[in-house]
């Protein structure tokens, strides 16, 4: 982001009302050129605050069932959701927050793509005031936790394409390469990486799943901004439920797509998608199970096909169809989560091949005997 598009986001805060500052210093060992500051924002631990939303629900009458899969919702005056155990739930409203939505009359695959972030939790000296997003690239974030009375210091970045690349604990090392240098930090007590949804002008579809289907509500693709954007989604989704009027509606509403100048990006995404599923296909692996340490993942040749193997630290050898069961773009192994994910729609799968993460419903096929 150059100096102007900052310019730029500060007139945007101005028109808004929004309570901020330019300003040409920062409280960071750095110098920087220009930011843009937001007064009264709020940090909060993630998990305390579902946790106190979902005892809110609870006492308000609501019902919570874990680990009971939605598969398929046959529309209909009351819609029907079918779950992977054979069982039904009629309803006046169904809403899906399933990341990618399980239900997918409207070809979401094809106007979202899954985005992979990294954060490492470093040992500092003390808190960090204020939290903080870099305009320029690479993208770092900062913002700080406590534990056990310790201060930490977490370091934000290196998002791409899920999928994409082979070491993906290269993007760890460029995050404590960073705050090395940065901050002469170099402690890191922990690291986790997540993954999001990102539409294709970069606002979440939140709304009726296709307009034919008012009574079938989705959100998602928040871009790693679901702490905020889902509170959007909660009060849209409110509304919608409701039969009110909401001003956000439009916005918001997942069918904008059409008509929206994004649609390069569209194309784009296609073309990606194209290009992962024929190299893929062709590319072919000259080592073979055998040849795979302990603890290491790769791709492998079988007799001829690409597959995909892991060995753990006990010697036991997992080999897995690496076709994605989506819609049969080739898997990539990923080294910092072992695990199988999708070039083209961000499907995740455990080593054994189970599903880790949607769209695709189905297991990867195991591949037993000699190998
Ligand atoms: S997630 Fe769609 S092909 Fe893999």
């Amino acid at each position: 982001m150059s100096l102007h598009a900052l310019e730029a986001e500060w007139k945007a805060y101005e028109t808004l009302g929004i309570d901020g500052a330019y300003v040409d210093e920062l409280p960071l060992p750095f110098s920087v050129q220009g930011a843009v500051m937001m007064r009264k924002q709020a940090q909060f631990h993630p998990l305390h605050y579902v946790k106190t939303l979902v005892d809110l629900a609870v006492k308000h009458g609501a019902s919570f069932y874990e680990q009971t899969v939605a598969q398929h919702i046959e529309t209909a005056t009351r819609p029907i959701v079918q779950t992977k155990n054979g069982s039904t739930i009629t309803c006046d409203t169904v809403i899906i927050c399933t990341h990618f939505p399980f239900f997918d009359p409207s070809f979401y695959f094809a106007r979202l793509h899954a985005e992979r972030s990294y954060v490492i939790a470093v040992e500092a000296h003390e808190r960090l005031q204020g939290m903080y997003l870099s305009a320029n690239e690479p993208k770092r974030s900062l913002r700080y936790a406590v534990l056990n009375n310790r201060p930490l210091l977490l370091i934000g970045g290196e998002s791409h394409k899920v999928g994409q690349g082979t070491n993906m604990m290269q993007h760890y090392e460029a995050l404590q390469s960073f705050c090395n240098h940065t901050f002469g930090l170099s402690n890191v007590l922990y690291r986790w990486s997540a993954q999001d949804l990102v539409t294709l002008d970069h606002l979440p579809y939140i709304g009726p799943v296709r307009a034919s289907h008012p009574n079938v509500l989705v959100a998602t693709g928040y871009r790693k901004w679901g702490m905020t954007t889902s509170t959007v989604a909660a009060h849209l989704l409110t509304d919608l439920t409701l039969q009110k009027e909401n001003s956000y509606a439009h916005l918001f509403t997942p069918s904008r797509f059409i008509a929206h100048p994004s649609l390069q990006n569209f194309v784009t995404e296609g073309i990606d998608v194209a290009k992962h599923f024929l190299t893929g296909k062709l590319e072919y692996a000259l080592r073979t199970p055998r040849h795979i340490s302990k603890g290491e993942g790769a791709v492998v040749n079988v007799n001829g096909k690409r597959a995909g193997a892991y060995r753990d630290e006990q010697g036991t050898l997992y080999v897995v169809d690496t076709t994605c069961t989506h819609m049969g773009c080739e898997l990539e192994w990923n080294n910092s989560e072992r695990s199988w994910d999708c070039p083209c729609h961000g499907s995740r799968f455990c080593f054994t091949g189970k599903v880790l993460e949607g769209p695709a419903i189905e297991p990867l096929q195991r591949i037993e005997g000699d190998v």
